[in-house]
């Protein structure tokens, strides 16, 4: 039984590893992001690439259900069975730990202006009205997220204007926390912002630089920005 005992305890040890890592989502929840989505959809948290409630739920229930196949276990053939699934699990942990790292290489590239692009909105405001229109529709479209995510959903609606940090009522460019620490981005434009935004939280590719929903969506939300601020604004 010893050799049952310590599988088991090595097995406990990585879930307490797995479950280290719902700190920042809690930390992040209290910070007053609200998300809305239940257990069991893959609901992915931004600041935690490859990692999901669904995933630690999934996690959880196979450590546990180790951890009780192995008080029971008598026969060779489930003693390697399990040693095959545990043999599963670390392979899985390498491969996460690997697409992590690839991510951040290329993730400051997909959210900073390209080379030679110019912006065809304004970051001080008098943008044409049907820009914004549009900008205000796409803030609310799910569509645009692969996790059931629309702006509205973190940022509110109806001028609510919630799960901003205080960098917001600095006109752009300005530093954010989450395009520094996540993109190594020492400041963003409203454009970079939204791209930041769609490549994180909402688990998307960045949208076309040279479209109309970006430049329509960093146009509203440089009048929210205004809003916030206290300033004139078109909304
Ligand atoms: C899952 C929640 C979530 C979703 C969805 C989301 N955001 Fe954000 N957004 C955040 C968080 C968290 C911050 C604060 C980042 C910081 O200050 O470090 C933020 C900050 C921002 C900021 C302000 C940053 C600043 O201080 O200047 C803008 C602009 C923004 N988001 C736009 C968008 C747009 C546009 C979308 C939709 C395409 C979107 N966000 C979707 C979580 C979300």
């Amino acid at each position: 039984m010893s050799q049952h005992d310590d599988k088991r305890r090595r097995l406990l040890g990585r879930l307490g590893r797995q479950l280290a890592y719902t700190t920042p989502v809690l930390a992040l929840i209290a910070g007053g992001v609200t998300f809305h989505g239940t257990v069991g959809e893959d609901v992915t948290l931004p600041g935690l690439s490859g990692f999901s409630a669904t995933s630690l739920l999934v996690a959880n229930a196979h450590a546990e259900a180790h951890a009780e196949g192995g008080a029971e276990a008598q026969g060779e053939a489930e003693a390697e069975a399990e040693g095959e699934a545990e043999a599963e699990g670390e392979a899985e942990g390498e491969a996460e730990g690997e697409a992590e790292g690839e991510a951040e290489a290329g993730a400051t590239d997909a959210v900073k202006r390209p080379e030679g692009y110019e912006p065809v909105y304004s970051e001080s405001g008098n943008n044409a009205p049907e820009w914004l229109a549009r900008g205000e529709a796409l803030y609310y479209d799910t569509s645009l997220s692969t996790n059931g995510l629309s702006c509205a959903t973190c940022h509110g609606s109806d001028g609510q204007d919630m799960g901003y940090s205080a960098t917001f009522e600095e006109a752009f460019p300005h530093r954010v926390a989450m395009a520094e620490n996540q993109f190594g981005l020492s400041e963003v434009h409203a454009d970079e912002m939204v791209q930041v935004c769609m490549v994180a939280p909402m688990q998307a590719s960045p949208l076309d630089w040279g479209g109309e929903a970006l430049p329509s969506l960093a146009a509203y939300m440089v009048e929210v920005q205004r809003r916030v601020a206290g300033q004139s604004h078109d909304l």
